[in-house]
């Protein structure tokens, strides 16, 4: 039988050393927050319990990390409450009682890794199921360390104990085999060593890190495992450091992009997060940014200055710059922009067109529809074929509510039309310039004026 597997991410620090106010965990790396790119990859592991020790702003990283996963995800997260931080020990220590309640093992780790892939932390869990060890911890190697707990060995290289930087003596700082912070422990093993640890050291705190040893002196084995991209690993601490990351973490992604078969026109000013996909021959332009879960299909291109978050784009769409586009879909061969925004979940059918300075809010186009210049169509469902002309606004707020507005197949919008809605413009109908549309209009019918009246019916 498959052991079960429960993580705990350790994020209740304020994190002194960015000088924000905000709890370190809640800073973005790309588009998603530490705490957020953490849990995914934990999710990753598929876990039965994920704990999440929380103090500093609890409440917002609480939400932050529950809108950063799936459904089933947020199902299987638990928060922990360390209301003062007295040292990563102790945050252990205050998962105590919840983590009686486990069975199988635990990988511990922090909230501030965020680069950490799903498939380093396999390799610790077998390494630790191998060894059946009773702690395992992934090390790494830097020339240049930064402050990080050193891993100390006897003559015959087996592991002692981690010295945390400030505690080092001058011959253990020069040790280049690091502690990233990654940890699996048996779980029962775990909670004896924690009642060992006390606070005296150059921090005055409860170190997580003195558990390794404190198992070894009850004659428990630990293990170790070198992982080769020390940076993977790196915690942020800094802004420089989260600038770094990022330069780094961006970099591979658009690396692998690349040799997917993806032109990136200038790799140095293109901002992609992790999990975003495009399908081959498509072109990325300079100076684009794609957040969140967004897919692209094949041969798009998407031009300079577009910013696209969580959005699902087909195959031979183009964006042209500028282009702003939240939560929505492209279906295929679409050309939206300049300066287009789409957002809250709007959506162009096959070859829908829409142009510069089109807002589209909540609202389906249909296929081959086009609004080409100055419109907001919101709240709205939009047939085929329909056309949109230049400064059309479907008014759909009342001051109080919003209301649908609904045009059908074949329409002709004339320019300036205002569509007030809740309001439905049958199929085949066509609205003069500067009409005010206040009542539905039948099929096959020209309306015009303020408030638009019908002027006759349309004979195809
Ligand atoms: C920690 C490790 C160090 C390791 C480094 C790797 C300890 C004592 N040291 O140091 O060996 O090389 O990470 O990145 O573990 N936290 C709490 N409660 C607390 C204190 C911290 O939840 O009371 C959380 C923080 O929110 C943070 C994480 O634990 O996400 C790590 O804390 P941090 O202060 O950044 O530890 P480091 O000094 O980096
Ligand atoms: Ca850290």
């Amino acid at each position: 039988m498959k052991t079960e597997i429960n993580v705990l991410i350790l994020a209740a620090g304020l994190g002194t050393r960015m000088k924000s106010d905000r709890a370190k965990v809640l800073h973005k790396l790309g588009g998603r927050t530490l705490i957020g790119n953490v849990l995914r990859t934990a999710a990753r592991l598929d876990p039965a319990n994920i704990l999440v020790v929380v103090g500093h702003q609890a409440e917002q990283v609480e939400a932050a990390a529950r809108s950063a996963v799936d459904p089933a995800t947020a199902e299987k997260l638990r928060f922990v409450l360390q209301a003062e931080q007295k040292g990563t020990g102790h945050a252990v220590i205050c998962a105590a009682d919840a983590l009686k309640k486990a069975e199988g093992l635990l990988v511990v780790f922090y909230g501030d890794t965020p680069a950490v892939k799903a498939e380093t932390l396999r390799k610790l869990i077998s390494e630790h199921e191998r060894g059946g060890h009773a702690a395992t911890l992934i090390t790494t190697r830097q020339d240049d360390p930064p402050a990080y707990g050193r891993i100390i060995r006897d003559g015959n290289g087996r592991f002692l104990k981690i010295v945390e930087q400030r505690d080092c003596t001058p011959e253990q700082r020069s040790i280049t085999e690091l502690n990233p912070g990654f940890y699996c422990f048996d779980v029962p093993s775990l909670l004896v060593a924690l009642d060992r640890l006390s606070p005296h050291n150059a921090q005055g705190e409860y170190y997580l890190t003195d558990v390794p040893q404190h198992m070894l002196d009850a004659g428990l084995s630990v293990g170790t495992v070198l992982h080769e991209d020390a940076h993977e690993l790196d915690g942020i601490n800094t802004r420089s450091e989260l600038a770094d990351m990022w330069r780094r973490v961006r970099h591979e992604t658009l690396g692998r992009l690349m040799a997917e078969g993806v032109t990136i026109v200038d790799p140095d000013s293109t901002y992609i997060d992790s999990s975003v996909t495009i399908g081959r021959d498509s072109v990325i332009h300079p100076q684009v940014i794609i957040e969140g879960d967004s897919s692209i299909g094949s041969n798009c291109e998407i031009h300079s200055w577009s910013h696209l978050t969580n959005v699902e784009i087909g195959d031979a769409c183009t964006v042209l710059n500028s282009c702003v586009m939240v939560d929505s879909k492209l279906t295929s061969r679409n050309t939206i922009g300049p300066f287009a925004h789409l957002r809250m979940h709007a959506e162009l059918a096959e070859e829908a067109v829409i142009g510069n300075f089109v807002e589209v809010k909540k609202s389906k186009l249909g296929r081959r529809t086009k609004s080409m210049h100055l419109t907001y169509l919101g709240d709205a469902t939009i047939g085929d074929r329909v056309n949109i002309g230049a400064a059309t606004v479907t008014c759909n707020y009342d001051g109080k509510q919003k209301h649908q507005t609904i045009i059908e197949d074949d329409v002709k919008i004339g320019s300036d039309t205002m569509l007030v809605a809740p309001v439905r413009v049958g199929r085949g109908s066509v609205t003069g310039a500067g009409s005010v549309v206040t009542k539905d209009v039948p099929p096959d019918t020209l309306v015009a004026g303020i408030p638009a009246q019908i002027k006759k019916k349309l004979v195809d």
